[in-house]
């Protein structure tokens, strides 16, 4: 499987997924329409990728990491719904269409969100094959709630809201600590999880934490390249937002320079990271190509 059979697989298993609750839904269609309209916006579906390939290459199979694949897809997508939301970053545009409360309205946006976390959670534990060990099973349901609570995004959002207000004040361990939390815990739950049920060892494990953190921390710095060196059109999302908002990101913080080295020092350390684990797989090195390509 390459990047586009993976991005077609999550995209029609999702479709799928909402089509039948579509169907039986009854006063709430409105609440499944929002969580849809997000969700099967696409996007790069990295984090589906991950979930997938790291399986595969621990265990020869990806199907056992399907369900989990498409759940943090839906955790992803609330995670930009309510990032988007005026109270936050306040965007109307997402992935090239209006941002979810501007086509639903806040309330069913706010909604539309919660019921996203809780919907992919579900989706793990009801349609994970049943040859899953249920302690695997467990783990990884575990790490998706994690990554999406107070251990992991709203943690990271928490502190980028708060940053916003006192942005001199803001150190490089503090930048850190925003996008540990806010962008890398769903790479690492991402990553994790497909190696988990791809049936990874610890070492194996620990290795693809350090991966995650290397590629959560560089993908951050790569968005925040991205709003200042890319356009409107280009991103899908409103470029130039991040100084405007008073964001802490590596350009704003230390300059776009120094965002490029940043940048290119954690690829290299995802690189290390892959010959060390001995991962052989064209799917990761495709993603960390790409995104070399688009900043330099
Ligand atoms: C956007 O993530 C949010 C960040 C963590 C910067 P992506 O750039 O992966 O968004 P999509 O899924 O491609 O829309
Ligand atoms: C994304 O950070 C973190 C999320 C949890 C969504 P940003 O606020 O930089 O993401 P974009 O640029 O709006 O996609
Ligand atoms: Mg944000
Ligand atoms: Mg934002
Ligand atoms: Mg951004």
């Amino acid at each position: 499987m390459d990047i586009k059979d993976y991005k077609e697989l999550v995209h029609s298993t999702l479709e799928g997924y909402f089509a039948v609750e579509i169907e039986k839904a009854n006063y709430d269609k409105t609440i499944w329409e929002a969580m849809q309209y997000t969700t099967l916006l696409g996007g790069k579906r990295l984090r589906a990728m991950f979930c997938l390939e790291s399986c595969r290459v621990f265990s020869g199979s990806y199907e056992q990491a399907l369900p989990c694949a498409c759940a943090i897809e839906m955790l992803h997508a609330q995670s930009l719904i309510h990032d988007d939301l005026p109270c936050m970053d306040n965007d109307d545009l997402r992935r090239g269409k209006p941002s979810n409360h501007k086509v639903y309205g806040e309330a069913m946006a706010v909604l539309a969100g919660d019921a996203l976390i809780s919907f992919g959670a579900q989706t793990i534990i009801e349609k994970t094959p049943a040859f899953v060990d249920t302690k695997v099973l467990l783990e990884v349901v575990n790490l998706y709630l994690k990554s999406a609570g107070a251990f992991g995004i709203v943690a990271g959002q928490c502190a980028d809201i708060e940053a916003e207000k006192n942005i001199e004040k803001v150190d490089y361990e503090h930048l850190e600590y925003i996008h540990t939390y806010k962008t890398a815990a769903l790479f690492e739950c991402a990553i994790l999880s497909g190696a988990m049920l791809g049936g990874a060892n610890k070492m194996q494990l620990d290795l693809m934490k350090e991966f995650s953190y290397n590629f959560g921390l560089a993908f951050q710095a790569y968005d925040d390249i991205l709003d200042v060196i890319s356009n409107t059109a280009e991103l899908g999302k409103t470029a130039g937002k991040d100084e405007k908002e008073n964001k802490a990101t590596f350009v704003t913080l230390f300059g776009l320079d120094y965002a490029k080295e940043k940048f290119s020092e954690l690829i290299l350390n995802c690189h290390d990271i892959l010959k060390k684990a001995e991962i052989n797989s064209d799917v990761f090195l495709q993603i960390l190509k790409d995104m070399r390509e688009r900043v330099s």
